[in-house]
Formats: C-alpha cells, sequence, structure tokens
C-alpha cells in the first residue's frame, strides 16, 4: 500500500523523512526545514520517497525530491512530486521553481517545468502556478479507460 504524509515546519523529521533524504543526497536536516513542508510516501509501511516545499523571495522552490534506490520507477517519484504541487496550488503559488540534476529535467517537464538557467549540470525550472495541472488523464490518450466514460 502506498501512504503519504505531510510534516509542517519545524516538526521532527527524523522518523522518515531524514534517513530518505540522507539515503538519496547525503544530507540530513538543514534550516530550510524549520521554513518548509516535508512529504513523505510510504511504500507498504516503509518510508521510501521524500521532498519539500518553502517560500522564499516571493517564490515557492521545491527541493530534496527523492526515492529511495530500490523503489525508484514505480511513481512514487511522481506522487511526491504531484503531492508538494497540490500543496503549492493550495497555497495559490504565483511560481514554483526547483533546482535539480540536468538529467532529470525530463521527470520535472513533465508536469509543466521549463528550464531557466542551466549551470555545470544542475538545471533550474519553473512552471508559473496557473499553468499547473495535476490532472493526470489530460495528457493519455488510453481509449478504454472506465475514466472516460
Ligand atoms: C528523479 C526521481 C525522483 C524519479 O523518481 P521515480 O520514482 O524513479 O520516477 P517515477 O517512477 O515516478 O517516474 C514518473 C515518470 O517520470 C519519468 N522519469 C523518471 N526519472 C526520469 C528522469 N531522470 N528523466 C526523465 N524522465 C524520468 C519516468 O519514466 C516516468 O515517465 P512516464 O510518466 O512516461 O511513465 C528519482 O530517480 C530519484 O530519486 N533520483 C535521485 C534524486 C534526484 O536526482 N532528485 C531530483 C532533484 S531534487
Amino acid at each position: 500500500m502506498i501512504q503519504g504524509k505531510w510534516f509542517a515546519p519545524g516538526e521532527n523529521l527524523s522518523d522518515g523523512v531524514l534517513p530518505v533524504r540522507l539515503a538519496v543526497f547525503g544530507i540530513s536536516g538543514d534550516p530550510v526545514d524549520q521554513a518548509g513542508w516535508n512529504a513523505l510516501v510510504f511504500a507498504d509501511g516503509e518510508p521510501a520517497a521524500t521532498g519539500r516545499i518553502w517560500w522564499e523571495d516571493g517564490v515557492y522552490w521545491l527541493g530534496s525530491i527523492g526515492v529511495v534506490s530500490p523503489l525508484r520507477g514505480r511513481r512514487l517519484g511522481d506522487l511526491t512530486l504531484r503531492l508538494l504541487l497540490y500543496k503549492a496550488q493550495t497555497h495559490a503559488a504565483r511560481e514554483i521553481r526547483l533546482i535539480c540534476p540536468e538529467d532529470t529535467e525530463g521527470f520535472f517537464s513533465r508536469l509543466g517545468f521549463r528550464v531557466i538557467r542551466r549551470d555545470h549540470g544542475q538545471s533550474e525550472m519553473m512552471v508559473p502556478g496557473s499553468e499547473v495541472s495535476l490532472d493526470s488523464c489530460a495528457s493519455c490518450n488510453k481509449q478504454d479507460c472506465p475514466n472516460r466514460k
């Protein structure tokens, strides 16, 4: 079973968010956690993916979006990104940005992000809040889906 959980700014992250972040990025907690919301996705009760959103200088930023390596390719990253974008929508975000490795641009561009800067293998990407679409049916052409009926 897949489950998601939110952690409010300043909440204790040591039971799930930080171990996943450490496993994926080799980094632990930092001052951004005092200001940001963290999402944690569980797969069969085990912490599997995480990501965070915070507000800075008029922009909502997403970051530390990662899935533990044995569970990649099972749409847990997609779910985490959608949770973060949904949170941005609930805050009426005008603009959402993130910095990611260049080779993950495609993962983010699927949900509307576009590259605004590239530097040493890292890409800054942005999507206006008005262009965020979490409707996964919109781009699907499966004709026999019960959701179409
Ligand atoms: C990038 C990452 C979060 C993707 O998570 P994941 O759970 O493996 O990806 P998903 O299974 O949810 O993939 C969803 C879709 O994105 C695509 N995708 C996944 N990784 C991709 C990549 N690096 N580049 C392009 N597309 C990618 C998948 O093919 C899939 O496409 P589909 O909708 O056509 O089927 C994961 O690989 C990861 O943790 N990487 C290391 C940390 C990192 O670089 N984070 C990003 C910057 S903070």
